[in-house]
């Protein structure tokens, strides 16, 4: 953005709270990744909701899968924090489906997770590519 943006500067603006309520996962068949993410996760694939099929996540985020056939779909990150208690069976259902998992978001150490923060972490792609990520840490930013 140039110097002799329109938009008022942040701190002109009052403090205001604007939480991720969806947002639009590309999918070559929005069937197979909203199952293939609720097998991993452990969740429900909801109701389609017009072009989209919906996977709410519990924190009041919903992913909505959209199918886009005819282009190329870009891989995009997407990191679910997850229940420690849970990690297990998570990995646990990624290897009996043989999908390799990393612990590092480049993908050059399969088959490790990753202790981040304290936690656990692991990184895999989906049926497009999209990058995901489990942890049970939140990352600790500075
Ligand atoms: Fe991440």
């Amino acid at each position: 953005m140039s110097d002799d943006q329109q938009y008022p500067h942040a701190s002109e603006l009052p403090t205001a709270v604007a939480q991720l309520n969806h947002t639009v996962v590309y999918a070559s068949d929005r069937h197979l990744s909203a199952e293939f993410l609720c097998a991993i996760l452990g969740l429900k694939v909801g109701a389609p909701f017009g072009p989209f099929l919906p996977v709410d996540l519990g924190n009041g985020v919903t992913l909505d899968y959209y199918e886009k056939r005819d282009e190329p779909i870009q891989s995009q990150h997407y990191a679910f924090l997850v229940p420690e208690a849970q990690f297990d069976g998570m990995i646990a259902r990624l290897e009996a489906v043989g999908i390799t998992y990393y612990a590092d978001p480049s993908h050059t150490e399969p088959g490790r997770i990753n202790h981040l923060f304290g936690g656990r972490g692991a990184y895999f792609d989906d049926p497009d590519g999209h990058n995901m990520e489990i942890m049970t840490r939140p990352y600790v930013r500075p």
